[in-house]
This record gives C-alpha cells, structure tokens and sequence, in this order.
C-alpha cells in the first residue's frame, strides 16, 4: 500500500482524479488538502467534501484547507472551463457535512512527511503554492518524501493558458519555481503527457453503464461539461490532465519518463535549461492501458 496526500483545486478533472485513487487498492489516500486554482480554496474544500460524501471512501482521509491565493500575485480560476462552483455548476449537489474544525493543509503536509517519510508520496493536481509553503515552513521535512509527483508545465508543446504556459504554473509561478529548485524527488506530468490521456465520450458512456447508480449518473452529470468544452477546443474526447498523474503515481510504467532540468519562466512558462536534471517529464503515454486504468477504478458498481 503507498500512502498518499492529495494537494487538489477540483475541477472536473481533479473530481475524477480523486475517484481514481479512492478506486485504487494499492493506495491509501490518509489526506487530502486543497488550494486555490480552479476555484477559490473554500469552494476547493467544498468540492472535497462533496466528493468523500457522495463516494464515502474507507478509511476516509483527513482534510485540509491550504492557501487562498498564490504566493505573489492575484488568483486566476478556471470557472470558465470548470463552471464557478468548479464542478460544471450542477444545481443539486447535497451540502456537505463541514467538519467542526478544518484542517490546516501546510501542517497536514508537513506532518505527513515526518510521520511518513519515504513510503509517502504526494501527488500535486493544483498550482503548487501549498507545497511552495510547506517547503517554506519545514524544507527538511519535505526532502524526506519518497516522492512528488505534480501535474503542470508545457515543456515541448503549447500552454493552455498563454501560447507557452499551462494552468497550475501559470496561476504561481513562483511556487512552481520553488518546488522545482528544492530538490525534490519530482516527477512532472505536463500537458506533453496529458493531451495524450484523452477519453472518448463512448468510453465513458459503457464503463458508467457497467455499475448504474447515483455514483455514475453523478460522474456522467458533472463531466459532461468537460467533453462538451474539450470537444469544442478539438480534442476527441475528455483530456485526462490530473487523473493521468494519479496513475502514474500508482504505477510509473503508464508513461515513459525523461529526466530534464527545467526552470520557470515570469508567466509560468516551462523552459529547458542546462544542469543537473531537477525532474523527471512523462512524455509518451501507453494510452490504451492508461484509459483501461482509469475506466476500471472510476465508478466500482455498487
Ligand atoms: C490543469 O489545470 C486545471 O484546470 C486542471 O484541473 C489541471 O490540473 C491542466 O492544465
Ligand atoms: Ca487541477
């Protein structure tokens, strides 16, 4: 079992990334902390707790809430691609149970390094700002994780944002810098990777069709924007971003991996520099076993 914190800003795609590890045997998923990104971070924690109370995960894993805004600059969302409440703007969702006290996500993060040190891994889906300030508040701790792995970048191909910058570094580039330079064991999954994690809305329909219930019907409902928005921007289905790095967390084997030194740029541009590798890209995806993956552990019939 691989104990796992999740650093998240859901969004669609970090909904179904979150589906994806609660439907993983190998993992245990011990905590979950949220950051502004796709949506402001109390809307984020909103979206977490949504999600553990329509999928009740077991164990379920603790939350946290993390930083409001980047480190140096103004939040830019993602409502238009996410819808303002960052899950496609469903107007039935229950309201979630709050817990009494929340949770403070830079503590959990570094708590978790501690405790767990190399058998830990953290997967990063939203710009890196908490772990920017984890790294702040205990660099020590952080460098004993067993690994990192963050979805962000466009290293060899187009942003998603600026003609050169994707999202999650474009939203803080300063924290993506940080996290870059501090040495981590990071594996990176930039937009190279993910545009090729792209799921056919046909795939979708039979695996949702194979378990029928709340669970699906909910899934189909709030993912139905995301096709319907990647479909207008020319992609054949769904692009995958955050559950691809989830999968590859579990098994690295899904993508084959380049190790590279790159540096941020001042918009969140990913730039190839010189020097000792301080990461590793997934560049090709085995996208037919990456789709089988993420399809299998989705919705578990209930
Ligand atoms: C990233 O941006 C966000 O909108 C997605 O959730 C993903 O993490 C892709 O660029
Ligand atoms: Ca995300």
């Amino acid at each position: 079992m691989i104990p796992i914190l999740i650093d998240t800003d859901p969004g669609i795609d970090d909904a179904l990334a979150l589906l994806l590890a609660w439907g993983s045997s190998e993992l245990t998923v011990g905590a979950i902390t949220t950051v502004a990104g796709n949506v402001p971070v109390d809307v984020a924690t909103t979206n977490v707790l949504r999600l553990l109370a329509l999928r009740r995960p077991d164990p379920a894993p603790v939350v946290g809430e993390g930083a409001p805004a980047p480190l140096a600059r103004a939040l830019l969302t993602a409502s238009g691609y996410h819808g303002e409440d960052g899950l496609a703007d469903l107007t039935d969702w229950p309201e979630p149970a709050r817990p009494a006290v929340l949770l403070d996500a830079i503590s959990l993060i570094v708590d978790a390094a501690r405790r767990l040190q190399r058998t830990l891994t953290i997967v990063a889906l939203g710009p890196l700002t908490n772990l920017a300030l984890a790294l702040k508040a205990d660099a020590e701790a952080l460098s004993l994780v067993g690994r990192v792995v963050a979805m962000g970048g466009a290293v060899d191909v187009p942003g998603n944002v600026t003609p050169e910058a994707e999202f999650n570094f474009h939203v803080d580039p300063e924290a993506a810098h940080r996290v870059l330079a501090a040495g981590l064991s990071l594996d990176l999954v930039p937009l190279d990777a993910t545009r090729q994690a792209v799921l056919p809305r046909s795939g979708m329909r039979s695996a949702l069709g194979r378990a029928p219930g709340h669970l699906a019907t909910r899934i189909q409902a709030f993912s139905e924007r995301g096709f319907r928005i990647d479909h207008a921007g020319g992609a054949q289905g769904l692009v995958l971003h955050d559950p691809l790095a989830l999968a590859v967390a579990v098994d690295p084997t899904l993508a084959e991996w380049e190790w590279a030194h790159l540096a941020i740029g001042p918009d969140g541009e990913t730039l190839r520099g010189t020097g000792r590798p301080n990461c590793r890209v997934a560049r090709r995806v085995d996208t037919d076993r990456f789709l089988r993956f993420f399809l299998d552990r989705l919705c578990p019939a209930s």
